[in-house]
This record gives C-alpha cells, structure tokens and sequence, in this order.
C-alpha cells in the first residue's frame, strides 16, 4: 500500500449530488511495457506519446448514500455494460483504501470511446485514466482533500496505472514516461511523469492509425502480461528495453528521427515476437498489418521520407511522421495505404494536450 495516495472518506455525507467528467486520450509507447510483477510494476521503463483523437469520455453522476457500500452502474455508448461494470467494481473494491469515499455514494458512470475497444488502440488507457482523473477530481470535490496540479496528476496517474499500466501514462500532455530509469529523473515504478524535452520536431508529429481490424483481441493484455512470466526471452527483453530506452531519450531531445524510426520499429516487432514466442504461442498481427508495414518501409527507402510504424497489443498500425511532410505521406496513405484498412477506417490522430475537464458527454453514442 502507498500511503501518499490513500483516499480520504467523506466526513459529513449530508445529501449531496452531482456529476463530473474527463476526456483522456489513449497514448502510444514508443518503449513498450510488455511484462508487469507484485501489484503492477513495470518490469522496465516505458515512454509513450499522448493522442489527441483517440480519447474516451466520462461522466461519473453521483449521489451520497449512507450504506457503507459501493454502487455503481455503468454504461458504454449508451448500453448497460456488465463486463465493464464488474471490471470497475473490481478495481475500486481491490483499491478501495484510495478511493473510501466511494462507500458513501451511488455512482452512475457513462463512459463513450471515439474509436472502436478492445482492439489493440490503448482503450484500457484512455477508459482508465478518465475513470480515475473523475475519482480524483470527486475526492477533491467532496472530501477535505486539497491537491495541487502536479499532485492531482501523480495521484491519478499512481490510480490509472493499479487500472491498467499504460493508463498512468496517459495523463500527461505529449509525452510521458512510467518506469524508473536513471536517465529520466523522478520517474517511478509507481506512476508516470511528463517527458518534457521534446525536440519541436515531435511537437508536430502526426499518428495516424490504420484500422486492419476493428475486432476484439483473441488475448488481451493482461493475459498477454502474464505470459511473460514463463517467456524464456523475459529478462534479455526487459534489458533490451532499458538499453533502447537510453537511446531513444537523446533521440527524443536531438530530434534525430532516423533513430527514433528506427527504435520505433524495433519495440513494435519486439512486443509481437514476444506473443509468438510466449507458451502458448499467439498471433495478433494480420497479413493486412504485415502488407503495411513491407509497403510502408519501402516508401520510406524510395521516397526518404521519414514516416514510421508502430503496433500496440493489436494488428492495427500506428503511422508516425512529423508534420512537414504530411502532404506527401497523407497521398501514400490514400493510394497505396488505405487499400488494407477494414472498410478504409483509419484514425487521423497526433500528439496530444492531454486529458481535460467535461461538463457532459460530447460523443453521441452509437
Ligand atoms: O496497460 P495494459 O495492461 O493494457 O498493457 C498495454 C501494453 C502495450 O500497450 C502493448 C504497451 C504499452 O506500453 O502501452
């Protein structure tokens, strides 16, 4: 248990009521944190950048009661949601030391995604972090706790990461890093931190994710995690990780994108040869994701143009490039691209301001 986290319980119930809400973005690593121990520790250090477009919002309404037990609902695009309600149960009963005011109230809690779930695009991390930024904000609101904002974000970040790990990071505008390592200081196991020496260059830079499939995962990610334990490649990867993450941090600050391309790449066809190699062994990517990516590397050695792909725990492809040379890739996209996208989806996303306050939903449901 951290005892800088725990929550505060209502001290005079009375008869309050209300709603409060966030948006937060899902967030792509560029180190993967593949491989957690004890209650969600990062076996290695991971750095991610925060999306813009692919978010998920949610409204918590709440009322006081005085039953001493927690009450949620809970609705996704408008629809009861059973699996994620027992989800959310779960992780607030498993975590209730940090959130006790939850005893004292009924929560009603609406949540929609602006891209489709469960299919590799970090939804647990944007569905997580906005989850938690309402429970921080709602321990602000009702209780005698007083954060300031970079107190508010640890906290929810410390929240978001007992959720799901990749969550921690996404409550941080541009990029974040969660995982210690001695070349980023003040970074944790325990939450993420914001990155903040960007070279401008990745300021501008475009993520645009190219849907192969928008279906549901065969394995998810805690699954996925939890092969690692037995992976006969864990702690040369987790090493592997820490090395590549000493390299991309000067990448990240020289603006040297061959580098950070390169890196990129690298952790992606890392993280999907780990599933291949786990005991059972498992397939996420699609012939779609491997057309892309042939097609993609050869544009880049024909055209010399930096854009560079990356995957998450899913067959779809994150496409990277910095701004000055959309005009040309967004062409290859359309032509040659698009071509092996599921009904021609693709998310035009890119590097982010992080979570904000929302008064209602802004989604309409589906
Ligand atoms: O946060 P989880 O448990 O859904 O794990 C996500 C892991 C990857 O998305 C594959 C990599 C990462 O660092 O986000």
């Amino acid at each position: 248990m951290s005892e800088a986290y725990l929550g505060k319980s209502l001290s005079n119930v009375g008869e309050k009521s209300g709603q409060i809400g966030w948006r937060s973005p899902s967030n792509i690593a560029l180190i993967k944190y593949w491989g957690k121990h004890g209650n969600q520790l990062p076996q290695n250090p991971s750095i991610s950048f925060t999306l813009s477009n692919a978010f998920t919002e949610t409204i918590v309404k709440y009322a006081t009661h005085s039953r001493g037990t927690i009450d949620i609902a809970f609705t996704f695009e408008g629809k009861a949601n059973a699996s994620f309600e027992n989800r959310i149960s779960a992780f607030l009963n498993k975590n209730i030391s940090y959130f006790p005011f939850v005893n004292s109230l009924s929560l009603s809690i609406e949540s929609n995604n602006s891209f489709p779930h469960s299919s590799g695009i970090a939804s647990s991390a944007s569905a997580m972090s906005a989850l938690c930024l309402c429970m921080v904000s709602l321990e602000q609101h009702l209780t005698e706790a007083v954060f300031s904002q970079s107190e508010f974000l640890q906290k929810s970040s410390f929240l978001s990461r007992l959720a799901s790990g990749s969550a921690s990071r996404s409550v941080y505008p541009s990029a974040s890093i969660w995982g210690q390592h001695s070349l980023a200081p003040g970074s944790s196991d325990l939450y993420a931190i914001a990155y903040e020496e960007l070279h401008p260059i990745f300021a501008t830079m475009h993520d645009d994710i190219l849907i192969v499939s928008k279906a549901k995962k065969s394995v998810s990610s805690t699954a996925g995690h939890n092969l690692m334990k037995d992976n006969v490649f864990a702690s040369a990867r987790y090493e592997q990780a820490r090395t590549r993450f000493s390299k991309l941090l000067p990448a990240l600050q020289s603006g040297d994108l061959d580098l950070f391309g390169k890196i990129l790449e690298d952790e992606a066809l890392t993280l999907h040869a780990l599933m291949m190699c786990s005991d059972p062994s498992y397939i996420l990517i699609e012939p779609n994701t491997l057309a892309l990516i042939q097609r993609i590397r050869a544009y880049r050695y024909e055209q010399k143009i930096p854009v560079y792909f990356t995957l998450d725990a899913g067959p779809n492809i994150h496409l990277l490039y910095p701004d000055d040379v959309r005009t040309q890739v967004q062409t290859f996209i359309q032509e040659e691209l698009r071509q092996h996208c599921e009904d021609g989806r693709i998310i035009e996303d890119y590097i982010g301001t992080g979570p904000a306050r929302i008064d209602s939903l802004t989604l309409t449901s589906s």
